[in-house]
């Protein structure tokens, strides 16, 4: 266990804290895997007194876990941790914060976690660095930022330049919880840890790649965000380039963090710029009308609350991204996230290659399917290689069979992806954090997109919520036979 440190949360009353933070926070605690002496402090600009903080957390806690809290887990949580009220815009909360920092019952080194719209992560960390929160001349200091950084690749820079001003790299925590997620890390173990599959992993066995994230969930509350970010920004230049990096990437030297990272920023360097008159044959986007989720009806985007009623704000976006290096050159990764899709779904799905001579032509099995596999991120945990067979009898037919492995179900406890990296955090692990190298590529590679979509605000296709998306994105397909797989069980 690593020796206790004061965490820090910046926006403790806000979403992300509720929903995400305070329960994994809880849950390691829970299983003994926080130091006795570890200590939360929760800034918010909200007035709490002590009494309302911890009715406060322990609501919130009843509301994430349900079943899974008890009475003595929760008054030790609740012991920990100390409410803090001050407003982030003046500097006199943050000497405040140093003087409290200072108190012996407070470990010396501190986790600032900024749980805070993205707009004021400059802000805060100039105020941190100015009223010298951040030197370590006590003991280290980190900072944990949330994605996104930035919204453009100019923007990403300018936020790198001011935090580099206080914070050295490996200070910078940037988070992108999608590689907290244990399939996600399953990816790396699965192709380096076996080496069955090393040979076929390359272009001439594999005929393209699709990645999907996919949600029934509408916007919600968080409008005041998304209208300004978007399904491409939000889901795709993070979680799911991400993602497709750890597909992509060469083995890496070991799994130290900056070898790991030295590798994904390789691959993301390999891939093919998208040049502004490519982005329509690139890169789709629509938005979700009026539908039905789960038999129920529910509104279209534009009818949520704070949206702009002529908004062109894509709640669906999809890309199609060669990696032009030796291994994967003319092989198309197509990578798509949706809001109010018909079934929350992440996967990742390899189409590999027809043989290259069908040796049963004139039988039934003139045209079998490709071989697929299928790793299925969530809600099923789940590892399927789709293979063809004869069936059992004298006439020459086949049908599909898979190899399963289901890690984990969707009813099975999980650990959450903020878990694992709030851990890692205190430990000083970050080879799950990105480094600014890899941002900047992302961003590179979607930025041509982000510009086009911003320059036409007349018109966005629409879909239905509960169903997949228009026919009309079919234009970023490669081949007439790719199409979406849209779930794991194998194609009729
Ligand atoms: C977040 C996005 O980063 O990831 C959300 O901002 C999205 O819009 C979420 O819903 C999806 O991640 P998960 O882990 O909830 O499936």
């Amino acid at each position: 266990m690593a020796d206790p440190c004061t965490l820090v949360i910046f926006g403790a009353s806000g979403n992300l804290a509720q929903v995400k933070l305070l329960p994994a926070l809880y849950k390691l605690d829970h299983a003994g895997l926080l130091h006795p002496d570890l200590k939360l402090i929760c800034n918010g600009r909200k007035p709490f007194n002590a009494e309302a903080w911890h009715a406060y957390v322990e609501a919130t806690l009843n509301e994430h876990l349900r079943d899974a809290i008890d009475a003595d887990s929760v008054a030790r949580f609740r012991a920990r941790m100390c409410y803090f009220q001050g407003d982030l815009k003046q500097r006199e909360t943050f000497r405040e914060l140093g003087g409290l920092l200072e108190r012996d019952a407070y470990p010396p080194d501190v986790v600032f976690y900024i749980s805070l719209p993205p707009s004021v992560y400059g802000p805060v960390v100039d105020a941190l660095g100015e009223t010298g929160l951040l030197k370590e001349d006590r003991g280290w200091r980190r900072v944990v930022i949330e994605k996104p950084f930035g919204h453009d690749l100019i923007s990403a820079r300018d936020l790198h330049t001011r935090l580099s001003r206080h914070l050295r790299e490996d200070q910078t925590y940037r988070i992108d919880h999608y590689l907290g997620k244990e399939t996600v890390q399953n990816v790396l173990v699965f192709r380096f840890a076996n080496l069955m599959l090393e040979p076929l992993w390359n272009r001439n066995y594999v005929d393209h790649v699709q990645i999907t994230h996919a949600e029934t969930l509408g916007v919600g509350s968080r409008a005041a965000f998304y209208e300004h970010t978007g399904a491409l920004r939000d889901m795709l230049q993070s979680h799911l380039i991400q993602l497709m990096a750890l597909v992509a990437m060469e083995p890496p030297v070991s799994m130290d963090a900056d070898d790991l990272r030295d590798e994904k920023v390789k691959v993301l360097k390999s891939i093919r710029p998208i040049h502004p008159s490519a982005v329509h044959a690139r890169a789709f986007r629509a938005q979700y009308a009026a539908g039905h989720i789960d038999g129920q009806p529910v509104p279209g985007y534009l009818q949520e609350a704070n949206v702009d009623p002529r908004s062109v704000t894509e709640t669906y976006a999809a890309l199609k991204l060669y990696v032009d290096n030796w291994r994967w050159r003319g092989v198309p990764f197509y990578l798509r996230t949706g809001k109010r899709l018909p079934k929350a779904l992440a996967t990742v799905s390899i189409c590999f290659k027809q043989p290259p001579k069908q040796f049963f032509r004139g039988s039934h099995i003139d045209h079998p399917p490709p071989n697929w596999l299928l790793m299925g991120i969530q809600p099923e945990e789940s590892l399927r290689l789709e293979l063809t067979i004869k069936e059992p009898g004298l006439e020459m037919n086949t049908r599909q069979t898979s190899l399963d492995a289901l890690f984990r179900c969707d009813h099975h406890d999980k650990t959450g992806a903020y878990e694992g990296l709030l851990l890692d955090v205190i430990e000083g692990d970050r080879s799950l954090f990105l480094r600014y190298d890899e941002v900047e590529q992302a961003w590179r590679l979607v930025d041509p997109i982000l510009s086009v979509w911003a320059s036409e605000r007349d018109y966005i296709p629409t879909y239905p919520a509960g169903r997949w998306e228009p026919e009309e994105a079919r234009r970023i397909f490669d081949r007439e036979y790719h199409k979406w797989r849209n779930h794991l069980e194998p194609e009729t």
